[in-house]
């Protein structure tokens, strides 16, 4: 395969699909778990918590919602909601990665929003009644989960008509000037500050995984037959972040157009 001159790593995994990919990213992320806050900061100069918290203005997220946040991590998203919906509204975080879960739960005890309630689920076949939360949320999860297409489906389907889901991603940045710089930082330094903190590999994973994450309209697609509608995109950070975000259409049949 042909690859950019400066994106060459010796260790990059080998992307797997299926239940193989689901076995490998819950075990990888159990191996980070402790160190995964920390490596975010570094590795986001603090960017993501930015990242974050427009994506729940975006989401339009109110005093009083009831918000579900898939692929939870440790948790940060969840009280990025929990700070809007206050006292009034509920939280949940969902994750299968108990460690993550875990590693998470003193920081979200200290929110000064509305209670946050943690849970170990796989976002693929969420154990919550359809029309549930006003907003779903995910935060650098979709791209992992090994069946997009039913993880999206199962998103929309616990959404009330008319709520919002909203993914806050990571994306190959698109073919300007300056993305040679931006492979260069991602698939040269990412991976070795990683390795001096936490399991190289895990930050080999990542941008692997970001070449090859659906495309802005594939997953915009992906939105639509999950029965979501008025999908906005924006991309940040030079185009290697970006937030769709889409309206629970009315009366869309429950599962409907899951793969
Ligand atoms: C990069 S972390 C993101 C954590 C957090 N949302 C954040 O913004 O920092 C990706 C998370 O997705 C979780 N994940 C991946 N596939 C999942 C699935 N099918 N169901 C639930 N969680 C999943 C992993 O366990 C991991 O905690």
């Amino acid at each position: 395969m042909k690859r950019d001159a400066a994106v060459h790593t010796a260790d990059v995994p080998k992307l797997k699909s299926g239940d193989e990919k689901e076995r490998y990213v819950q075990d990888m992320f159990s191996a980070i778990a402790p160190q995964y806050d920390r490596l975010n900061a570094i590795l986001s100069f603090s960017q993501h918590k930015r990242w974050r918290r427009l994506a729940v203005r975006l989401a339009g997220v109110k005093s009083g919602d009831r918000c579900l946040d898939v692929c939870t991590g440790t948790g940060d998203f969840a009280m990025d909601l929990s700070a809007v919906v206050g006292r009034d509204g509920k939280v949940i975080g969902s994750d299968f990665c108990e460690p993550m879960i875990r590693n998470g739960l003193s920081k979200v005890a200290q929110t000064q929003g509305g209670p946050i309630k943690m849970m170990v689920a796989n976002a693929e076949k969420l154990p919550y009644p359809s029309a549930a939360f006003d907003v779903v949320t995910v935060g650098f999860g979709i791209r992992n989960v090994a069946r997009i297409q039913d993880a999206v489906s199962e998103m929309a389907r616990v959404t009330a008509d008319g709520g919002r889901v909203v993914i806050l991603e990571f994306n190959r940045p698109p073919k300007r000037w300056y993305r040679p710089f931006v492979d260069f930082y991602l698939f040269r330094i990412l991976p070795s500050i990683g390795g001096l903190f936490s399991r190289k590999e895990a930050y080999t994973y990542l941008p692997e995984s970001m070449k090859t994450f659906v495309s802005r309209e594939e997953l915009t697609a992906v939105m639509e037959r999950a029965g979501l509608t008025d999908i906005q995109v924006r991309d940040l950070n030079l185009g290697t972040v970006c937030i769709h975000s889409g309206t629970r259409r009315t009366n869309y049949p429950v599962g409907g157009g899951a793969s």
